[in-house]
């Protein structure tokens, strides 16, 4: 396989294996290129490409932006806070003037599930999703399963928990999805209320004991809690949380034997995860951001020469 299926990359689900691998020996190539003196190539020389947020986002929007300079494209940023949808603009009208500019792809983040899907079904242009509310966030599952694979060696038969706040994570159903394809075994691992009661029938092991949860696993990626989705309260309080989720290195020294740590970021240092932990050897989370931009490069690319 040499190109992907679709035009569009919206979620992990519609991906196969052989696309996964795809996206990461396509990777493999733009890591190189990063780490070059020369950190830029010609590959999108004549794309133009629109960032769309309508939410927060530190590490996705910039490893998007840095990801399209790096390949030549030109970019535009679009920040919903600033823009006319302040004005009562529809998210079709939005996107439809931009790309009556001559946008080639959009990348667009929304706090909605499914407005990357909806947009695809409406307007013709190339889409990417950058997080839809709970539901998805692709190119992070990929990042961290790339990220795995580079320290691990491989994937397939690894055991991978996602800890935290399971039912408001797009993060860790994409990585789930991601994950499993690979031949990993993954487990979730929070408070019962953080836990969606659906995520057995994706195939995946429930364990609510974190020293357990953790002593079963090769890597574990640690989840925030995401108070900004919350509705009601899900657990007395974040204290009470840290108390019995968070990850500290008394824990982590206690295990069997060592595990690699993830976190898609933003961390909350002393809730989900102390610094110790955060910043330790074993800790991937700076290698993950290093390699959201290369494998953003390779979306973007994949997607951009078909
Ligand atoms: N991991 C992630 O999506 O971070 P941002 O919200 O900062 O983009």
């Amino acid at each position: 396989m040499n190109q992907l299926i679709k035009n569009n990359l919206l979620g992990i689900k519609e991906l196969s294996l052989q696309e996964i691998d795809l996206i990461f020996e396509t990777a493999d190539y733009f890591k190189d290129v990063i780490n070059r003196s020369i950190k830029r190539v010609p590959s999108l020389r004549d794309i133009t490409i629109a960032n769309i947020f309508f939410e927060n986002s530190t590490r996705t929007k910039l490893s998007f932006e840095l990801a399209e300079k790096r390949l030549s494209a030109d970019v535009i940023n679009f920040s919903s806070s600033s823009s006319s949808v302040k004005k009562g603009e529809t998210l079709i009208d939005t996107v439809n003037n931009i790309l009556s500019m001559k946008v080639d792809m959009i990348v667009i983040r929304h706090s909605s599930p499914g407005a990357p899907h909806f947009l695809a079904k409406h307007i013709d242009s190339k889409i990417v999703n950058a997080g839809d509310g709970t539901h998805e966030h692709p190119t992070q599952a990929l990042l961290d399963a790339y990220s795995i694979r580079e320290r691990l060696g491989y994937i397939e038969g690894k055991k991978v928990v996602i800890i935290g706040d399971i039912l408001h994570s797009r993060v860790a159903i994409s990585n789930i999805f991601a994950l499993q394809k690979l031949g990993a075994e993954v487990m979730v691992c929070g408070p019962a209320t953080l836990i969606p009661k659906y995520i057995r029938t994706l195939g995946v092991k429930v364990e609510l004991d974190i020293k357990k949860a953790l002593n079963w696993c090769d890597a574990a990626n640690i989840l925030r809690i995401q108070l900004e989705r919350q509705r009601m309260p899900y657990f007395p309080s974040l204290r009470e949380y840290t108390l019995y989720y968070g990850v500290n290195e008394e824990i982590v020294k206690e295990l069997d034997k060592e595990i690699i740590i993830l976190h898609p970021g933003p961390i909350n240092r002393g809730i989900e995860i102390t610094s110790r932990v955060a910043d330790a050897d074993n800790a991937l989370i700076l290698d993950q951001v290093e390699n959201g931009v290369a494998i953003r490069m390779a979306v973007l690319y994949l997607l951009a020469s078909k």
